[in-house]
């Protein structure tokens, strides 16, 4: 019998980490500053007049940056921030919608030794504050229009030393606020990088669980050589490629993928500040010719429902390599891709704790549509048996999915949560939280997440963050907050609330909880469904068991019920 512990995909049998560090010159113990490798290295290389940014905002503005641009400009950003004071190894919040600033200030934090914090500017003052509390943020990078959420929360976050606006312009702001204008500031033509080397901590994501705040995923430099290969291998990456990735840098798709990975690579590529239009995104693809694109499958759902003759009004003949991430990628979107656009979406799996794509159909591999592929070379992964923490031996078997530490971005711990990081790990294996099966080729089948975590829209939600937003509505006694299908967003949240004595639920309340969740948390995390209950169904102990409302919205048995409390 076969083992279904696998290490390596066919095609790139000889593809390796080393190879990774000696395309960029790296030997153990070198300093290694992503910041750098993005920007200074590509134009010591002869590219520094190579387009390194398109950036196009939602009203067609447009600006072209070269790397030699997002060498200088990340060096004025970091100038700034340690002429402020802001010491190495200290938080800097970025709190930015897509604008070149966001990338050139990731980069700059980076290169002055700092962590950059990138958190989705879409998130409420609470969502917020839970973030920068936990981190201990010295610095907020933001603009006008997001200001007055860091206003609303600056006095309970002691840490928070400097508010830097960069689009402030002459408008005025408040006592302890800083005006940023890149444009006005004198272009820093050398800055000392921060000799950072492979453990030196760097980027700083919140990801959610099903129990407690959201965790501080801590990513280091090192990180670099995985996502360099990575986005060269996976992505197909090559010299007179336009690349588009559609991810947020609030979240890890839009870092990984979205800064390191290409930019490490010398890669041209184009950034959309805008929301969802399938005409807007097919004219975008076309006038940029895009070659390379990262999407993800509530995307590709959106289009589908739009219908292939909006994309036969523009011409994508220069798109050549597809591949999306977030959720499973049902097999229909890979079918319609190949007849759409000429070329299947590459599912690709990974997590923020993971820094890189870690299963994957890769580039030239036959693809199984509905199937995330094999692992990329470099990384063990298993389906785990959930009794006996070994790897199942019968190909088919639905289990835990398992990778062996140690690749170069992983991460290496939760933010002040040690205990929350070492229950991770059984029996040497890391267990993502989901369930999957391998076929005899080899070949992962995600099943589902293994926790109580809400994917919406290729985004993770945690119950717990929204069910302690909605206690703190003044009408609700209890709540749990599960996911509950969706045809485009896979999975939205749903809210059980029990009210208080005496107040009777109706639309009115509805509409108001969900806009107060909305308010607070992110739309993300707003329930689009609230059924209001007298009671939750809860263990002996009076925990709540939510895989109970979760299988009855999704049509599943409920499982083992025996310990409930019959209410
Ligand atoms: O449940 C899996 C799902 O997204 C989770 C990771 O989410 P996050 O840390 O926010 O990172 C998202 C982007 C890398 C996973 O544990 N997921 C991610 N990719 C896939 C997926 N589920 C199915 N298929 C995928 N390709």
């Amino acid at each position: 019998m076969m083992s279904t512990v696998v290490t390596r995909p066919d095609p790139v049998a000889a593809v390796d980490w080393s190879n990774a560090e000696n395309a960029l010159g790296y030997r153990p113990g070198d300093v290694i500053n992503i910041g750098w490798h993005c920007s200074d290295r590509i134009c010591q290389e002869g590219r520094a007049a190579k387009t390194a940014l398109i950036w196009e905002d939602a009203a067609g503005a447009s600006r072209t940056y070269t790397f030699d641009d997002l060498r200088v400009h990340s060096n004025t950003i970091a100038d700034f921030l340690a002429g402020l004071g802001v010491q190495p190894g200290e938080r800097v919040c970025l709190f930015m919608d897509r604008i070149p600033e966001l990338y050139f200030g990731f980069l700059g934090v980076l290169k002055m030794g700092g962590i950059a914090q990138p958190l989705f500017s879409a998130f409420g003052d609470e969502s917020l504050m839970t973030r920068l509390a936990n981190a201990g943020t010295t610095a907020i990078i933001t603009q006008r229009k997001h200001v007055a959420k860091v206003r609303k929360i600056r006095a309970a976050l002691p840490d928070l030393r400097h508010v830097i606006v960069v689009d402030a312009h002459d408008a005025p702001l408040r006592e302890g606020e800083t005006a940023f204008d890149l444009d006005r500031a004198p272009r820093v033509e050398r800055f000392e990088v921060f000799p950072s080397t492979a453990e030196t901590p760097s980027v700083l994501h919140y990801t959610s669980g099903t129990t407690g705040l959201p965790k501080g995923a801590q990513h280091v430099h090192y990180s670099l050589i995985s996502q360099y290969l990575t986005a060269k291998v996976v992505l197909d990456l090559k010299e007179n490629d336009i690349y588009w990735c559609n991810a947020d840098p609030g979240w890890v798709t839009g870092t990984s993928y979205g800064i390191i990975g290409p930019w490490s690579n010398g890669t041209t590529q184009v950034v959309l500040d805008s929301g969802f239009s399938a005409d807007r995104w097919y004219a975008f693809l076309a006038k940029h010719r895009v070659t390379v694109w990262y999407s993800a499958p509530t995307a590709i759902r959106l289009l589908m429902r739009e219908g292939a003759a909006v994309a036969k009004h523009h011409d994508l003949s220069a798109l050549r390599h597809l591949a999306s991430v977030g959720e499973p990628l049902n097999a229909e979107a890979v079918i319609w891709s190949r007849e759409t656009f000429g070329h299947p979406f590459h599912d690709t799996f990974w997590q923020t704790e993971t820094g890189c794509i870690v299963i994957t159909n890769l580039p030239g591999m036959p693809i199984k549509p509905g199937s995330m592929g094999k692992p990329f070379p470099g990384i063990t992964a298993a389906v785990i048996d959930p009794k006996t923490y070994e790897p199942c031996t019968a190909p088919g078997r639905v289990g835990l999915i398992g990778l062996r530490p140690g690749w170069p971005s992983m991460i290496r711990g939760y933010w002040h949560n040690p205990d929350g990081y070492a229950r991770k790990f059984v029996n040497g294996w890391y267990l993502c939280g989901d369930r999957a099966s391998i076929d005899p080729d080899g070949y992962f089948w995600f099943v589902g997440r293994d926790d109580d975590v809400i994917n919406t829209g290729g985004h993770l939600v945690g119950p717990f963050e929204i069910e302690s937003a909605l206690l703190e509505h003044p009408a609700v006694a209890e709540s749990a907050a599960v996911a509950t299908p969706d045809l485009v967003n896979m999975e939205v949240v749903k809210a059980f609330v029990a009210l208080k004595p005496g107040i009777t639920g109706d639309e009115d309340l509805e509409l108001d909880i969900m806009n107060f969740v909305r308010k607070r948390l992110s739309p993300l995390a707003m329930p689009q469904a609230i059924e209001f209950v007298t009671s939750l169904p809860k263990t002996r102990s009076g925990k709540i068991v939510r895989r109970v409302l979760r299988a009855q919205e999704f049509g599943e048995p409920v499982g083992d019920i025996s310990t409930l409390m019959d209410e």
